[in-house]
């Protein structure tokens, strides 16, 4: 699963499951770019990784933004042969009919508008090296609906759709683009939903959780990381346009109810 020599391109980096893929990367011999809204998260991770890991201040949302980061990134390392395009963000589950129109258009913005300017800006810059690897981190919400998370869920179908449609326009580049679908991962992310259900004395998000993940367990942002760096590798050179469950199995069916 080697990424010798390449440079990467990591939004939402100074997340959990963007760091752990920024240092898996990093293990695999890449250099890595990190790019984030919050820089001094940024920092934080780049330091603890060490190497030669730059920092980019970026609101994937934006397009001068996203489109400045990639010249950037591309600028400092010469060169950028992979994408990871993983910044998202939720909210706490509310009835479709009582979701506002501000928090629907906030959250499609990062993770589906988001998803839209980072494939979009970096394929120049992959196209230039005359190939590479974009990974998208959508979600299990990318392949079915959920209750309580209806502009999270139409987010990340957009992020599959986009990435799906990129995978098929750019094959003819050398161009992989695959997406990743984790279930529940224990970072800040799940943590935030968890005290919001516990305020809101709704039902325990990470018990109601376990009790339909056939594994019993959340992911940790190191299983995630680690299946990027093998979708980045070369190893991974026939997948495109492809999503990859990483849930435990959860999606795979319905689990009985009692023993049997
Ligand atoms: N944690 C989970 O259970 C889970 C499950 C499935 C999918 N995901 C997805 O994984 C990705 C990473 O999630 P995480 O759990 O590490 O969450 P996180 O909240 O720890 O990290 C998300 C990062 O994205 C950054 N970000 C948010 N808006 C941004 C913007 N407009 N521009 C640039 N950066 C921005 C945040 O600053 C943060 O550092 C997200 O796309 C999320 O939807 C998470």
């Amino acid at each position: 699963m080697l990424v010798a020599g390449k440079v990467a391109l990591i939004t939402g980096a100074a997340g959990e499951i963007g760091a752990a893929i920024a240092r898996q990367l990093m293990e695999g011999g890449a250099r890595v770019a990190l790019a984030d809204k919050n820089i001094e998260g940024l920092r934080e991770i780049a330091g603890g990784i060490g190497g030669d890991a730059t920092c980019h201040e970026c609101d994937v949302s934006d397009e001068q933004s996203m489109k400045l980061t990639v010249e950037a990134a591309e600028m400092a390392h010469g060169r950028l042969d992979i994408g990871v395009l993983n910044a998202g963000i939720s909210a706490p589950r509310t009835p479709l009919e009582e979701v506002d129109v501000t928090t629907y258009d906030r959250i499609m913005a990062v993770n589906a508008r988001g998803v839209f300017l980072g494939l979009k800006h970096l394929f120049p810059a992959l196209k230039r090296q005359g190939g590479g690897s974009i990974v998208v981190t959508a979600s299990t919400e990318g392949l079915r609906g959920n209750a309580g998370l209806a502009a999270y869920a139409a987010s990340k179908h957009a992020a599959v759709a986009l990435s799906k449609t990129a995978a098929i326009e750019w094959a003819q580049h050398n161009i992989r683009v695959n997406c990743i679908n984790p279930g529940p991962v224990d970072t800040a992310m799940i943590r935030a939903l968890e005290q919001a259900s516990r305020q809101a004395g709704t039902a325990d998000v990470r018990e109601r959780g376990v009790s339909i993940i056939p594994m019993k367990r959340f992911a940790t942002a190191e299983e995630i990381a680690k299946f990027v760096r093998f979708l980045t590798s070369d190893d991974a050179s026939y997948s495109t346009g492809a999503t990859y469950l990483l849930d435990g199995g959860m999606l795979a069916g319905k689990m009985a109810l009692d023993k049997f």
